[in-house]
C-alpha cells in the first residue's frame, strides 16, 4: 500500500461522485459475471491515482439486493485496483454510533440471503481446487487500511469510531425494532445492506478491503419514532463532506 498503488473506492448512497476527484477517463469493463453497476471513473484525488465505482450505479439504479457485486469487484480488480475502500450509509444500533458518526468497522455479521456471494460457483473458476473456495475470513476488514484510515481521520480532524460490527441485512426494507434488538444481542453496532457479499468477494480476489460507514439514522427502535428518509438526507450531506476529507488525507499518507 504505497502512494503508487491504485486505490479503488466504491461509493455508496450520497457518494456517486465528488468534485475533488479529478476524472481523467471513463472505462466500461465487461466481466464474466455480467455488467458492473456503471462505468469506472479513473482519475486523481490529492494527486493520488484512484479508480471509482458507484455501487448503486447512475441515478441509484440498483438497490442493495440488486447490485451485481461480483461484476463490480471483478471490474475493479481488472482495472488494476490494489486496495479498496468502501463507502456506505448505515443505521446506528449502539449509543457510540449516533447519526453523524463515521465508523471504521472491524467485523461483519451477515444476514443477507440469495445473493451471488462467491466467485467459486460451479465451473466459474476451472482449475481451482474445491478447498480453495474456503477462504479465511476471520478478519474481514484489512487492518492496515483501517489503521491508515484512522491516521487520515486524525490528521483531517474528523472524529471516527475506530471499530464496530457491521450487521448486513437483505433490504430493501428497513428492519423491525425486534430485529435490531436481536442484532444488538448478536453484537452488531451498525446495520447496513451492502457490506456483504462485497467484503468476501474482495477477499476471494485477494484485494485488501476496508470501509468508512456513515451513520445516517438511528436504527429501528433506537431513535424517536420511525426512521425518516428526509432526516437521513440531511445527515448524509454533512457526513459525506467529512468522509471526503478523510479520503483526501488518506491519499496523501
Ligand atoms: N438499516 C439498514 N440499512 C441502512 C440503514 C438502516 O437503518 N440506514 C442506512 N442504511
Amino acid at each position: 500500500m504505497t502512494r503508487n498503488s491504485l486505490l479503488g473506492v466504491i461509493g455508496g448512497t450520497g457518494f456517486e461522485a465528488f468534485s475533488e476527484f479529478e476524472i481523467e477517463r471513463h472505462e466500461f469493463v465487461a466481466t464474466p459475471y455480467g455488467k458492473p453497476s456503471c462505468e469506472l471513473l479513473h482519475g486523481t484525488l490529492s494527486d493520488r491515482r484512484m479508480v471509482f465505482l458507484s455501487r448503486h450505479g447512475d441515478e441509484h439504479r440498483f438497490l442493495p439486493h440488486q447490485v451485481n457485486y461480483r461484476a463490480n469487484l471483478y471490474a475493479l480488480m481488472s482495472a488494476g485496483a490494489t486496495e479498496l475502500i468502501a463507502l456506505g450509509a448505515v443505521g446506528g444500533i449502539t449509543t457510540d454510533c449516533k447519526p453523524g458518526s463515521i465508523v471504521i468497522p472491524h467485523q461483519i455479521l451477515d444476514y443477507t440471503w440469495g445473493r451471488e456471494s462467491t466467485f467459486h460457483a460451479g465451473s466459474d473458476r476451472p482449475g481451482t481446487g474445491v478447498l480453495s473456495a474456503h477462504v479465511d475470513f476471520t478478519v474481514p476488514y484489512d487492518p492496515k487500511i483501517r489503521s491508515r484510515l484512522q491516521q487520515a481521520a486524525l490528521a483531517a480532524g474528523v472524529p471516527v469510531v475506530t471499530g464496530g460490527v457491521y450487521g448486513v441485512t437483505q433490504g430493501p426494507r428497513l428492519e423491525t425494532s425486534a430485529e435490531i434488538d436481536r442484532m444488538e444481542r448478536d453484537g452488531a453496532n451498525i446495520v447496513g445492506m451492502t457490506a456483504m457479499p462485497e467484503a468476501i468477494l474482495a477477499r476471494e480476489l485477494s484485494l485488501p478491503y476496508a470501509a468508512l460507514s456513515m451513520v445516517v439514522n438511528a436504527a429501528a427502535g433506537r431513535g424517536k419514532g420511525q426512521v425518516l428518509l428526509d432526516e437521513i438526507d440531511k445527515v448524509l450531506e454533512q457526513t459525506t463532506l467529512q468522509v471526503l476529507r478523510i479520503l483526501a488525507r488518506y491519499c496523501r499518507l
